[in-house]
């Protein structure tokens, strides 16, 4: 009986571990973006600019779909997965600014859609957060 409960109890943790997985996944893969485009500015490394802009946009489109983010975001806020969703939109907007200014050699830009984006990570975890 003990182990039937043990055994049902690790199972339930783990179905809340993978309904866990894709906020953990898309956010740590964007966390890595953010510090290598940060890095590749600092270090006029522009392979690392591009490589970490990437790893945002993949991270990015994990975390996109207005139902997904519903689901992570607090009872008294979901009324606000708008906002939210827009966050996400502002960082794929960032994304194609900072890769044409790039492209176009216009790096004092670059660093300002990276700015912008950064602040678009904020203003969705204020949300889910109350800050
Ligand atoms: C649409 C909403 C949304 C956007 C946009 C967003 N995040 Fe998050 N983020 C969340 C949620 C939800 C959590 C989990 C709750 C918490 O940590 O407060 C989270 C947590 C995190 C965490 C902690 C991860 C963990 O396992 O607890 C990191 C790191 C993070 N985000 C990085 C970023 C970065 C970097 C960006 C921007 C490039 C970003 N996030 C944009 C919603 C968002």
């Amino acid at each position: 009986m003990k182990l039937i409960k043990i055994l049902l109890a690790s199972s339930l943790a783990f179905v809340s571990l993978s309904a866990n997985d894709v906020m953990q996944k898309s956010m740590s893969i964007m966390e890595k973006g953010m510090t290598q485009i940060q890095q590749g500015f600092l270090n006029n490394n522009l392979e690392l600019v591009k490589e970490g802009t990437k790893l945002v946009k993949e991270g990015n489109a994990l975390f996109s779909d207005k139902k997904i983010i519903t689901e992570y975001l607090p009872e008294n806020k979901k009324h606000m997965v708008n906002v939210a969703e827009n966050a996400s939109k502002r960082i794929a907007l960032d994304i194609a600014g900072l890769e044409a200014n790039i492209e176009n050699k216009a790096f004092i830009n670059a660093t300002n859609s990276y700015s912008d984006m950064l602040n678009a990570c904020s203003s969705c975890h204020s949300i889910v957060r109350n800050w």
